[in-house]
């Protein structure tokens, strides 16, 4: 028996020598599924409205969102995502699957065999290959924003860091060992407001957590202790970083539709401009040099940024009577100050880690109004947003694409009972096959 499986291996080194000494080191940071330049855009879609991801892009002249976000709930057992990756399916894309998955009931109610079924669901996923008109195949990316919002106090596992911390950590150790390939994105709210006093969740006085998160020690949580750093749980358990960040209008009680004011985004995402924003720099943190937490940074830096969700709210109406509110320059012009912000090369420019952005695709009732999020609910915001995009030459639209058989009929069982997972010894074999002679393969492609 001859060596020749080593030949491609020898050249796929060499390769990859040439390479290194060839390209900057920068090139080698990235993370996975972060693009080299560029930016993915995404849209998380009203899924329980009956909504799909193909009656969005029919309004979006067709363009294929990168990548496509959905929740679902994690419990004693991990909630049925079929219906979501079903739909992403049907419409035959490269689109990216970002899944948050919320511990709704609290982090002491999430069981080992439900995040064993997360682990498995997000392997079946990351196995799903699918091939470009061209031939070239890729597996399925997926992005796992687990508990996010976590500095919050309107979730029940928010404000808790301690528990957050260890408990993030054994889902991703956990999800890493059946889906490798899985990027996992740590996603805290924008300080907007932190740390919101008098929420329902918000720790005890005096209490381990509240200590902790009195970051300048002065005896009480407000504006100017650290929101970020003490939920993050540490570089090697975090590829992608980001935040949600909404323009709700001008001030408390956000009812007033007025476009958002030119640095509003860069103001949520550095600490600067408004005075509601807390002064930590969240980009410069996490994405910059790393500089900037309390009492001391918890990372290097340089994470891919993304805003996980992002929109501007056209108020429709006052819940309390129906009545509209002042319709101000209109739902166009209150969209678009918002998207032109990121849709923009200097601001781009000016961060470039900041590379995603998923778009809050929702009509929905929160506080005093009916909120207009989307994109495409009126066509004359669709069609600007279009026209917008279709000048930034960086964004990158998924492509069509056939695939292999459904993942579906084997999660649908995953997904119905939270008991303990067979070894999959097998499948780990078959991958390894797999990974033994396309690595050389890919080793190659890449030089
Ligand atoms: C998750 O649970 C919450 C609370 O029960 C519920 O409001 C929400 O709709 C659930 N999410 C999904 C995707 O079903
Ligand atoms: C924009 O900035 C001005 C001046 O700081 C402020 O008066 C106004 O309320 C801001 N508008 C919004 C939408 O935040």
């Amino acid at each position: 028996m001859t060596a020749r499986w080593l030949l491609p291996w020898v050249a796929g080194l060499a390769c990859l020598v040439a390479c290194l000494t060839a390209t900057t080191a920068a090139a080698w940071n990235l993370a996975k599924h972060e693009p080299e330049s560029g930016l993915l855009f995404g849209m998380w879609y009203d899924r329980l409205s009956g909504v799909t991801p193909s009656d969005i892009e029919d309004k979006l002249q067709s363009h294929h969102i990168s990548m496509w976000q959905s929740d679902i709930n994690i419990t004693d057992t991990l909630q049925d995502a079929s219906p979501f990756l079903r739909d992403v399916e049907k419409i035959n894309t490269d689109a990216a699957i970002f899944l948050t998955v919320y511990p709704f009931e609290g982090i002491d109610a999430v069981s080992d065999g439900a995040i064993a079924d997360l682990a498995k669901l997000l392997g079946r996923l990351t196995a799903q290959k699918l091939t470009a008109a061209s031939g070239a195949s890729a597996t399925r990316r997926v992005f796992l924003r687990y508990a996010s919002e976590m500095n919050g106090n309107w979730f029940k596992y928010g404000m808790q860091p301690t528990k957050f911390v260890e408990h993030y950590r054994r889902v991703v150790t956990a999800v890493r060992a059946a889906a490798p390939e899985v990027a996992h994105i740590w996603g805290p709210n924008s300080p907007n407001g932190y740390p919101w006093i008098g929420g329902k969740y918000a720790p005890e006085p005096g209490s381990p957590d509240f200590q902790l998160l009195d970051t300048n020690h002065n005896g009480k949580l407000d504006i100017d202790d650290d929101p970020f750093t003490p939920y993050y749980p540490g570089d090697e358990y975090v590829d992608w970083v980001g935040i949600s960040a909404y323009h709700y209008g001008k001030q408390f009680p956000w009812v007033d539709n007025v476009v958002a004011n030119t640095t509003e985004l860069e103001g949520l995402m550095t600490g600067t401009g408004s005075p509601m924003v807390n002064p930590y720099n969240f980009y410069r943190m996490f994405s910059g040099d790393g500089v900037g937490g309390q009492p001391k940074s918890l990372t290097s830096g340089g994470k891919p940024f993304m805003l996980t969700e992002t929109a501007a709210a056209y108020h429709l109406n006052f819940l309390s009577d129906g009545t509209p509110p002042f319709a101000g320059p209109g739902n166009v012009a209150v969209k678009q100050s918002w998207w032109q912000q990121y849709l923009n090369p200097d601001f781009l420019a000016r961060y470039p880690k900041f590379k995603a952005v998923c778009s809050f695709e929702f009509k929905k009732a929160e506080e005093l109004t009916m909120r207009d999020f989307s994109l495409t609910l009126d066509p004359a915001v669709a069609a600007a947003f279009v026209q917008d995009a279709e000048k930034m030459k960086t964004i990158h639209w998924a492509q069509p694409v056939t695939r292999e058989a459904s993942v579906l009929p084997d999660v649908l069982v995953a997904s119905k009972s939270s008991a303990p997972r067979h070894s999959g010894t097998a499948e780990r074999g078959w991958v390894a096959a797999v990974a033994l002679t396309l690595a050389p393969m890919l080793l190659s492609a890449v030089c």
